[in-house]
């Protein structure tokens, strides 16, 4: 097994971007499926440190060292650094692409008039990880609700991703959901497994068992 003894690095769950004391920005993703990655990649014999954002889940047996997050910023910072000597980075997190431009220390009072939050770009962190970490191997997640494959194998270029697990998050599996199901690509779009919708922790299993696969080829090439 490749994996035994490697340095895995998994992100998981949503980032949160705080407006005011009480009140932010986030989406619906729930870190199930990065628990699960962290999980099964432990139990492969691999030392996976999981940097989480806001979740329900404690920390899977096995898993060496978990870091929590709050914002796209913090996982950025945590990510760079938890890389700096690993072999593999899973990023299964869901990372909110905008922030709102002000925070106001206080509360903001109601107008009764509706108000409107200005958003600025957060940064991405695979852009940002890939030049500074060539000696990585990357596995992403694409949540499309249209175009799947083509959007997918964009974004795996664009990220420097050695593969990507592509779902549809429109329906009744991927976001916010127990089950999930997709299909993984290559960094040159070519298919690896397509995945029928099952419980994501059997998923998960699945995905590990083919990054296994899929990094001895890349360490052996
Ligand atoms: N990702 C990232 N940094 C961000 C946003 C996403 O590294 N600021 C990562 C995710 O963890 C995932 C991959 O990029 O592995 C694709 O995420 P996705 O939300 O599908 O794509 P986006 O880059 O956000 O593009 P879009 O929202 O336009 O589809």
């Amino acid at each position: 097994m490749s994996l035994q003894g490697k340095r895995i690095v998994v992100t998981a769950g949503p980032t949160r971007e705080y407006f005011d004391p009480v009140r932010f920005i986030t989406n619906r993703s729930t870190g199930t499926m990065g628990y699960e990655l962290a999980n099964h990649a432990a139990h492969m014999g691999a030392s996976v440190h999981l940097i989480s954002g806001p979740v329900t889940y404690s920390k899977p047996e096995g898993v060496a060292v978990v870091t929590q997050i709050t914002t796209c910023q913090e996982l950025l910072e945590a990510t760079l650094d938890a890389t700096v000597n690993a072999d593999i980075l899973i990023m299964a997190a869901a990372p909110c692409d905008e922030r709102p431009e002000t925070f106001s220390q206080e509360k903001i009072k109601k107008t009764g008039s509706g108000s409107t939050i200005k958003m600025v770009s957060n940064p991405d962190i695979l852009s940002t990880i890939t030049p500074l970490r060539p000696h990585l191997f990357k596995l992403g997640f694409a949540a499309e609700t249209e175009d799947h494959v083509a959007n997918a194998v964009a974004k795996a270029k664009r990220k420097g991703l050695n593969l990507i697990f592509v779902n549809d998050v429109s329906g009744s599996s991927g976001f916010g959901t127990g089950d999930n199901g997709g299909t993984l690509l290559d960094c040159e779009g070519l298919f690896v497994e397509t995945y029928p919708t099952v419980s994501k922790s059997l998923l998960a299993f699945k995905l590990i068992l083919e990054l296994d696969l899929q990094y001895g080829r890349w360490k052996n090439q």
